[in-house]
């Protein structure tokens, strides 16, 4: 089975709108897509805003497929990851029929465009286990028998996970790969890859023609509000997805800033930043981890702690009445009493600490 035929019957060969950027070739004057001809007035950011954008620019698609160690044929730019996410949920599921499956507590959007595009969610929970270093592990073979016997067309494995925070081991995203051959597409979250130690999922897409990565600069390189996620997938799968995403997703303003944080400036940036970040994650986990109303402070191979405290309500309404926001889990079964930290500036983390340091 190609990987294409995994595509809905009735989306195979279907080449989407044709705007008018796509049909121009050439040419100085545009009269071709009822733009205005006058820039706005303004900052200089706005230069060029009259004009509709490139769907794809090639110089971010290039900056992006050497990022992540992808060839650019195989890159499609999103809207953050969540667009990917919507557009693969709808390009393989066919409403009523199909399945997604995920191994929560996972990231919510996967369950949430199922539900957009009437597709059945299977899930496959993560095992919790004993071992301190990897409290939760995969299913590996429940997740194999599941996506073998229903109708699942698309298996999410977030690494590193949100909300638990662990990475997957390579092995076993391959062993899950390897299973599903022809069957289903075999989705890796890598929103938070930068905070991990293991190797991206990437280097499996060689072997693997239905495993698909995605990356986002909206965590490691600060641009969760420019709305840049990436796909990386085999070229006939970008072309399906290219062909049912809109015309112009992208704005201008927001495919300059993500090529300014990728030139050289922006990418030293971001390592030092991802430096902080890592050495003020092992300070606060071990801060946090003696604080007299914690239970638990989860390993974490992303940019935020899980913690389980004695009572995650009350310190989460603590923090919040001192103007500290944080993200309550514990309506994930797995994770009681668990509140999800981001980690933030070292000035932030220390007022954190201190807000923790003052429960009653
Ligand atoms: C695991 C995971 N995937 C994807 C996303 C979406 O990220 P974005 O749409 O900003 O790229 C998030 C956001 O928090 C996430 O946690």
């Amino acid at each position: 089975m190609s990987l294409l035929d995994l595509v809905r019957p009735d989306l195979q060969g279907f080449a989407g709108y044709s705007s008018a950027r796509k049909e121009a070739q050439g040419g100085q004057v545009f009269l071709n897509a009822n733009e205005s001809p006058w820039a706005p007035s303004g900052e200089a950011w706005a230069n060029g805003l009259n004009r509709y954008p490139d769907p794809q620019p090639e110089a971010l698609i290039a900056a992006l497929a050497t990022l992540y160690g992808a060839t650019p044929e195989e890159v499609l730019v999103g809207r953050g990851s969540d667009e990917p996410i919507d557009l693969l949920t709808r390009a393989l599921c066919v409403a009523g029929q199909d399945a997604v499956l995920i191994c929560p507590p996972t990231f919510g959007m996967y369950a949430v465009c199922a539900r957009v595009q009437n597709a059945a969610v299977c899930e496959v929970p993560l095992r919790a286990t004993d071992d301190p270093h990897a409290p939760f592990a995969l299913d590996v073979e429940g997740v194999i028998d599941a996506a073998r016997t229903a109708p699942v067309k698309l298996v999410y494995l977030c690494s590193p996970n949100n909300p638990t925070g662990q990475a997957l081991p390579l092995a076993q995203i391959e062993r899950v790969a390897e299973a599903l051959h022809g069957r289903a597409v075999v989705v890796v979250d890598e929103a938070y890859g930068e905070f991990s130690p293991l190797a991206s999922a990437v280097t499996l897409r060689a072997r693997f023609p239905h495993l698909v990565v995605l990356r986002t600069l909206s965590k490691a390189y600060a641009l969760a509000g420019a709305r840049i996620g990436t796909l990386i997938g085999d070229p006939a799968l970008v072309r399906v997805l290219r062909a049912i995403m809109a015309p112009y997703p992208l704005s201008q303003v927001c495919a300059q800033a993500a090529l300014n944080a990728l030139a050289p400036d922006g990418l030293q940036k971001a390592r030092a930043h991802i430096d902080t970040l890592l050495a003020e994650r092992s300070r606060l986990s071990a801060a946090i981890a003696k604080l007299s109303k914690v239970r638990r402070v989860y390993p974490s191979d992303a940019n935020f702690l899980v913690v389980a405290f004695e009572d995650a309500v009350s310190v989460y309404r603590h923090t919040l009445a001192r103007g500290i926001v944080l993200r309550d889990v514990s309506k994930h079964a797995a994770l009681p009493d668990c509140l999800r930290i981001s980690v933030g500036t070292p000035e932030e983390n220390d007022r954190l600490l201190a807000c923790l340091e003052s429960l009653a």
